[in-house]
């Protein structure tokens, strides 16, 4: 059980969670001050030990008896401003005479069992009160009557701390927030590097890395969502950290909207990192005896390197962050017919996939945007919910029916957030776009966004939705949103409250959702924004699966799978096999190689299943039988990334059951290379001192290689031999000789079981 306690005698509170503690202490001043974060350390009595107040020549000193002690160069727990600390503030408020000060000093404290649920937005959470602790330290502003509550939960498995910040109006004026942050800490020195998720459209989660330098470093979405641009992720890591080993903290919003996530190294080498709704055009008017929730931030510790810091999310997020019945249990594989059909589709195309689906052995047919309105491109019709009966004469339902009369379940596409000018819904309600009157309207895809923070908005989409939902039965649902939003504001906000518009249109999705969630409980929601746009924790806690890019490039995707995996679960990645040349990009790579990579995660195609060759079929069947097999392995073991996609010669992971007993291991190969060196793959989560079995599952396609130009039968093809752990663990697993010189994008998969 974790636990917290508070040390009377030195004002200290120790947070006791699963392989991590943390100190937090009372100053002199009544300030929250940070000790430390890390490794487990059981007990801490000696807070000068750690820091001495020292005095700055030029600092602002608070107390005029004490000339040591400044707010400049403390490590705070949760900084106001106004007061000496220069660096940016966690939390900043215009208050009714026009000053911006927040001098926060402790009021009380409660530690209780289990974890309170936070109004309006999802957060972790825990099924059973001796899961985890959680500790709510009360701030006052004394002088501007605001109090400020920080929740701290700590875990029984799993080496995290959730925090997120309540702030509370008890003065009698009101008041605008600027900023409030979910979280803030400063560590006692800058020996970090600083490493984000980066990208854009299609080419999502590539992974950047700096040393961190006096001043700011922060990534941070404006886009409305929490963007292809950056995730709403950073990871501290030492210098000496890598995969395997070494300190690493992780930082993760649990919010879908505009975020900051932000470090500052001061003047005198602490870190400040901070993470929360960006403050970039955001106030928030809270009137006498209100209170504002922000989103809840994450922070994940490992001592065993980044891969160490992945599992702990990964585990977090699928066991007490996504809920339901899908949360990590394995979804029907499935074809989508998007690349294959984009908007030319009719109910006898889609019959003919489901059909072919059941022939492959394919669970589900999804079928993709083009279905309602008169939707035949991306001009017309979203925002009208309703079937498009020229394709489908005799309705949704009878569709719906008919795909399962076929043997397949039966999912859709929908994009609810936006209309199309060219739409029954703008001719009847443009006033529901968000948007700032007087400004011509930007259009992203043609489209426009509703405003969610309105109720009949929100009411509307729920009426349109559920009947479509109910009239079909569906047991899937694709939830797209496909733009950036821009001339942000509300027709039916005050002058001063337009900046809450985009936090408000957040938080109207949220409860939309949260109904839907509820009232379809059997439904397999699928979160996608052109891919990975909002591929964030919020959208997790209703949706356990994201469609992670619309780069279906296989070799792409190794990077861009391998990059979300910092974060989330690969039960929460989808992975469709696609068309060769690859439609962003033209690249050809084989049709194993695709299946293959498809396999880590939500497994399908987005290919023309129809038109498969034989050895395609072959293959595909293949595929799904492993896949078949192996699903609640994929979804529920840990998964280990053993060799990053900047080794131009391959990337390799691997899923191992929590028990060490079975995994599965993955080589895929990238370049070629002639004359090559011998190579190892280095396993990891085995038994040192049991057995294993190590077996090839890849057939067929590497079951030759070419040698002076004629295809020869390749030896390894077969490969199944016995190793112990450690074996596999420090010499390694030796690629086949033959790895070197063969191809481009060639599959390695190896089953891992033990013996003995
Ligand atoms: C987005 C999605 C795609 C597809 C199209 C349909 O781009 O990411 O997968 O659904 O919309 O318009």
């Amino acid at each position: 059980m974790p636990s917290i306690s508070f040390d009377t005698n030195n004002l200290i509170f120790s947070l006791q969670g699963y392989n991590v503690s943390s100190f937090i202490g009372i100053d002199t001043d009544g300030g929250l001050r940070h000790y430390y974060t890390g490794r487990k350390v059981e007990t801490f009595t000696n807070p000068s030990y750690v820091m001495t107040h020292n005095p700055r020549v030029f600092a602002a000193c608070p107390d005029e008896n004490d000339p040591a002690f400044s707010e400049s160069d403390v490590p705070m727990v949760y900084p106001g401003w106004g007061r000496g600390d220069l660096r940016y503030p966690a939390l900043h408020i215009r208050h009714h005479d026009g000053n911006t000060i927040s001098s926060l000093k402790y009021a009380a404290h409660r530690i209780e069992s289990g974890k309170p649920e936070l109004s309006g937005l999802p957060a972790t959470y825990c099924e059973k009160s001796d899961e985890c602790t959680t500790l709510t330290i009360t701030l006052r502003d004394n002088v501007n009557k605001i109090e400020v509550d920080l929740l701290f939960t700590v875990f029984s498995n799993v080496s995290a701390i959730a925090r997120s910040t309540l702030v509370r109006n008890t003065s009698e004026h009101s008041i605008e927030i600027l900023n409030a942050q979910s979280m803030a800490i400063d560590f006692l020195d800058s020996d970090f590097e600083l490493l984000s998720l980066r990208g854009a459209w299609a080419r999502e989660f590539e992974m950047q890395s700096r040393q961190l330098q006096q001043g700011v470093t922060s990534v941070h979405s404006n886009s409305g969502n929490s963007g292809h641009f950056f995730n709403p992720f950073i990871a501290l890591k030492r210098p000496d950290s890598n995969e395997f080993q070494g300190d690493v903290y992780g930082f993760s919003l649990v919010y879908s909207g505009n975020f900051l996530a932000h470090t500052e190294v001061s003047a005198y080498d602490q870190t400040r990192v901070m993470m929360g709704i960006n403050p970039h055009n955001f106030r928030w008017q809270l009137s006498p005896g209100e209170s504002f929730q922000t989103p809840e931030a994450v922070m994940v510790y490992s001592s065993d390197g980044m891969n160490g810091m992945s599992q702990n999310f990964h585990h977090l997020y699928r066991t007490r962050l996504a809920r339901g019945k899908w949360k990590s249990t394995p979804r029907p594989s499935q074809a989508n017919n998007w690349e294959a059909t984009y908007f030319n589709f009719n109910e006898e195309k889609i019959i003919n996939f489901a059909e072919h689906c059941k022939r492959h052995g394919v669970g589900r047919m999804t079928m993709d945007d083009g279905w309602f309105g008169c939707r035949n491109d991306d001009t017309s019709s979203l925002g009208d919910w309703v079937v498009d009966e020229n394709k489908f004469p005799k309705g949704l339902k009878s569709l719906a029916d008919s795909v399962r009369d076929k043997g397949v379940e039966f999912g859709i596409w929908v994009e609810p957030e936006m209309f199309n000018k060219d739409s029954n819904l703008y001719r009847s309600h443009p006033d529901w776009m968000l948007h700032t009157a007087g400004h011509p309207a930007s259009h992203g895809r043609n489209q426009y966004i509703l405003d969610l923070g309105r109720e009949e908005v929100t009411e509307y989409l729920y009426n349109c939705l559920e009947q479509v939902f109910a009239a079909t039965k569906t047991t899937f649902v694709k939830w797209d949103m496909n733009r950036h939003m821009t001339e942000v504001g509300s027709a039916v906000l005050n002058s001063d409250q337009q900046q809450e518009a985009a936090h408000r249109y957040i938080l109207g999705l949220y409860k939309l959702l949260e109904r839907l969630f509820k009232r379809f409980p059997e439904i397999v929601w699928e979160n996608c924004a052109s891919g990975g746009g909002r591929l964030d924790p919020g959208m997790l806690y209703y949706m356990p699966e994201t469609w992670t890019s619309d780069n279906t490039d296989a070799a792409d995707r190794l990077h861009i799978q391998y990059g979300a995996s910092l974060v989330y679960p690969i039960s929460s990645i989808v992975n469709q096999v696609s068309p060769a040349p690859n439609h962003q990009v033209g690249r050809s790579t084989p049709f194993a190689f695709r299946n293959a990579v498809a396999l880590f995660g939500s497994m399908g195609y987005i290919c023309d299943i129809t038109s498969l060759s034989d050895e395609e079929r072959q293959i595909a069947k293949h595929y799904l039988d492993i896949w078949g097999k192996y699903n609640s392995l994929i979804f529920n073991g840990q998964f280990w990334r053993l060799s990053p996609p900047t080794n131009t010669r391959f990337v390799s992971w691997a899923v191992i059951d929590d028990a060490g007993e079975n995994g599965l291991l993955a080589i895929f190969k990238q370049r070629a290379r002639a004359a090559a060196a011998y190579e190892y793959i280095k396993l990891c989560g085995l038994k040192n001192n049991s057995l294993y079995r190590v077996k090839m599952l890849s057939e067929p396609s590497v079951r030759y290689r070419m040698a002076d130009g004629k295809k020869i039968p390749w030896p390894y093809a077969d490969h199944d031999a016995i190793y112990s752990g450690a074996e596999l663990m420090n010499l390694g697993f030796a690629l086949p000789p033959e790895f070197v010189h063969d191809g481009d994008y060639k599959e390695f998969i190896y089953s891992v079981t033990l013996v003995n």
